[in-house]
């Protein structure tokens, strides 16, 4: 991991937090600067050497096996969990549960919570959602006859708490949120939402895909019921997820999906649940992605959340300012409290094709609704072009897209 520990100086804000070379991608792509990271971040190589040695060395199916190699995958698998479970501050690894991601965690609270719902019942998201954190309460309001409700932003991109404390209510049985914006790049005052939440009596959901690979997060500080986040944003593989529950509710709750593995007795007639975390986890687990995040979280550890926050902080605060500058740019909300996701639109200049010439500068960065459609129809805009930064990222390359936006502009406006 080369010089990573020496670049430790606050001095140095905006250099570097991990050196491109540890990240085998980049020997391929010397010249990307890669502005993608809140859709997907690239693998260190200590990650990619885990996952191979787990296949190559003590690969076997898991919590099956008696032999010895099927003991080591098993033990390999379980210290994963530990490990991950230990980054996010939760004690009790039966509440640390495996999922596919984001998406297969937020589903599987909501397929389970319909058990814990009555008509009438109300679900609480914010207008800052990914797609992920509405359709899946979309669909359990409509099976069950609640209502969902949807807390709105300030222009600044800031949760409205004065109208979240006036929406939750005795009926609030569910409230659901992203803890930071895939979009606008806002830090939700978390440990609040779920104070004011809980107070309500409603079970918390906390969306922290894009909160777990930036800040530090400790879910027993935040006290929320529930928290997921996915692997792949975080230097981790793809495919492996996590779902942490409070294990009091989730011993209420019935297993989201069903087979082999999640029981502790079957008979034609029926069957009962293994302990946690297994009653959530039927099938094979993706044992090897699990051993691949604990790598990734090794890594970050390494590195420091704490450093990481404040290094996403300073490079989306340059973005923000140095596309502030340049006429015509629209920047999208302007939180207090933000990280290192920065949205913008240049009207009359789509974002598909800002996007392109930008890639033909060898910059990768996204376009379009970003799984935020009625956030961003709410800001009016149709589709944004959107930078993310991450570790491997500094502040040169934050001045380089910002350049290289300037001379897209001038280059289509030539065209009109
Ligand atoms: C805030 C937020 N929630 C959920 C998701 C979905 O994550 P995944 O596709 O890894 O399941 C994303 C992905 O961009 C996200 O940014």
């Amino acid at each position: 991991m080369g010089k990573r520990t020496e670049q430790a100086k606050p001095l140095d804000a905006g250099a570097r937090l991990a050196p491109r070379r540890d990240f085998p991608i980049f020997e391929n792509w010397p010249d990307l600067i890669y502005l993608d990271n809140a859709a997907t971040t690239h693998k260190p190589a200590a990650v990619l050497s885990r996952l191979d040695e787990f296949y190559r060395l003590t690969y076997a199916n898991v919590h099956r096996g008696v032999y010895r190699l099927a003991e080591e995958a098993t033990a390999a698998y379980e210290e994963a969990r530990r490990q991950v479970a230990a980054f996010i501050g939760c004690e009790d690894t039966g509440e640390l549960i495996f999922t596919r991601g984001t998406t297969e965690g937020i589903n599987l609270a909501a397929g389970s919570l319909d058990s814990l719902v009555q008509d009438g019942d109300e679900i609480l998201v914010t207008a800052l959602e990914h797609h992920s954190n509405l359709i899946p309460w979309q669909q359990l309001c409509r099976r069950r006859s609640l209502r969902l409700r949807v807390c709105p932003v300030t222009p600044a991109g800031e949760l409205d708490l004065a109208a979240l404390e006036r929406m939750l209510t005795p009926r609030t049985r569910v409230a659901a949120f992203a803890m930071v914006s895939n979009a606008l790049g806002t830090v939700v005052p978390a440990v609040k939402v779920i104070a004011a939440a809980r107070q309500a009596g409603a079970v918390t959901v906390v969306d922290a895909a894009q909160a777990v690979p930036c800040l530090p997060v400790a879910v027993g500080d935040l006290g929320c019921d529930f928290l997921v986040f996915s692997g792949h944003k975080m230097l981790g593989p793809m495919g492996i997820g996590v779902l942490y529950g409070r294990r009091e509710i989730l011993e209420k709750l019935p297993p989201y999906m069903t087979g082999g593995e999640m029981i502790s007795r079957v008979g034609w007639d029926g069957a009962q649940w293994a302990e946690l975390p297994q009653k959530f986890e039927a099938g094979t687990p993706n044992a090897a992605g699990a051993v691949g995040l604990a790598a990734a979280v090794r890594y970050l550890e390494e590195i420091g959340m704490d450093r990481i926050r404040a290094h996403e902080t300073e490079l989306g605060r340059r973005a923000r300012e140095l596309l502030g500058r340049i006429p015509g740019v629209r920047v999208l909300g302007c939180p207090a409290a933000c990280c290192g996701i920065v949205s913008f639109v240049v009207p009359g200049i789509h974002p598909h094709d800002l996007a392109q010439f930008l890639a033909r500068e060898n910059i990768a960065v996204r376009a379009g609704r970003l799984c935020a459609q009625p956030l961003l129809r709410t800001l009016g805009v149709e589709a944004v072009t959107r930078v993310s930064f991450y570790v491997y990222n500094d502040l040169a390359e934050v001045e380089k897209m910002a350049e290289a936006v300037e001379k897209g502009i001038r280059f289509f406006k030539a065209k009109k």
